[in-house]
């Protein structure tokens, strides 16, 4: 391939996970990024019928990398791997890490100064935290730069990741804890109160299929109205709160101190946090 095949904003990315799907059906959605050329030992059927041969290309290994892809301008190469993977694998991508290339990793809990320490200094470094509702589009992404990111490459890490949703830059890199531990992990609060909301309806005598029907349609409405309302949460939870009503009833127990839901969602993110923390060493 000569550069100028390679378009004016390839890709490079490793990992065709479960996330590196989502990103790439992003990609495949935005015009301006790519091609993309995936690294992934085992291809699965989703990644596969992603693969078209030209705007996106499977290849085998860092060793089978297409000629030129070094050090070509706008080079974007993103980390997708497991995060216990990462010291394995990532010097076989150091011939990469040139001025100019920006290195995106979305692995949790390695850091900045461990991709220093793995691919040298001369890229421009970023770390990502985005979240599962990417897969639909939906995802919230943090991202956290060294001092040093060139505006390209910051727009290219931005460019990116808004294919897949909303984009946040944090400051501190350990903010990329707490937002894991808040919209990381968040999905699944959201998916145990829609199994709890299930279970209670189940326990009053709704069938199975029914009680699942109320409680998955309530939270995508709830969802929805949230993201049509200009009002807050807060005014949007007391304009369905009549005095003395029914939900007032419920939210007495699900707001009350201590042992709330307030408490148990701030003992829940403390614990996602310290574990956040744990992980990145
Ligand atoms: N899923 C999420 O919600 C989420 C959110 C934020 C960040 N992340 C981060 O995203 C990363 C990927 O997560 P995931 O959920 O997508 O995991 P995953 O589905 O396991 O994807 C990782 C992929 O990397 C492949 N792989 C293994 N060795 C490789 C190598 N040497 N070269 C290239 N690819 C290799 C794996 O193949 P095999 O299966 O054959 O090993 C697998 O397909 C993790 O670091 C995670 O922390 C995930």
């Amino acid at each position: 391939m000569t550069p100028a095949a390679y378009g004016s904003a390839p890709v490079l990315l490793v990992g065709g996970g479960r996330m590196g799907q989502a990103l790439l059906k992003g990609w495949l959605n935005a015009p301006d990024i790519g091609p993309v050329f995936v690294v992934e030992p085992n291809p699965a059927a989703g990644l596969a019928a992603l693969i078209d041969g030209q705007r996106v290309r499977l290849i085998d290994g860092p060793d089978k990398l297409p000629q030129g892809l070094a050090g070509l301008t706008g080079l974007s190469v993103i980390i997708a791997i497991k995060p216990q993977m990462f010291d394995q694998v990532l010097p076989a991508y150091k011939n990469l890490a040139l001025a100019g290339t920006l290195i995106l990793s979305i692995a949790a809990g390695r850091t900045l100064s461990d991709l220093g320490r793995l691919l040298g200094n001369a890229a421009g470094f970023v770390r990502a935290m985005p979240n599962t509702p990417a897969e639909v589009g939906r995802g919230i992404t943090a991202l956290v730069a060294g001092e040093d990111l060139a505006a390209d490459a910051r727009r290219r890490a931005e460019l990116l990741m808004q294919a897949v949703g909303e984009i946040a830059w944090v400051s501190r890199e350990d903010d990329i804890n707490t937002v894991t531990a808040i919209s990381g992990s968040g999905p699944a609060y959201v998916f145990l109160l829609v199994e709890a909301l299930t279970k209670a309806g189940m326990a009053q005598g709704l069938s199975p299929d029914q009680a699942a029907q109320f409680a998955r349609a309530t939270i995508i409405g709830a969802g929805r109205l949230l993201e049509h309302a200009t009002d807050s949460p807060k005014s949007l939870r007391e304009a369905v709160t009549s005095p003395g009503g029914t939900t007032a009833a419920a939210l007495g127990v699900l707001m009350a101190t201590p042992h709330g839901l307030e408490e148990m969602i701030d003992q829940a993110v403390t614990a996602a946090l310290a574990r956040a923390r744990a992980l990145a060493g």
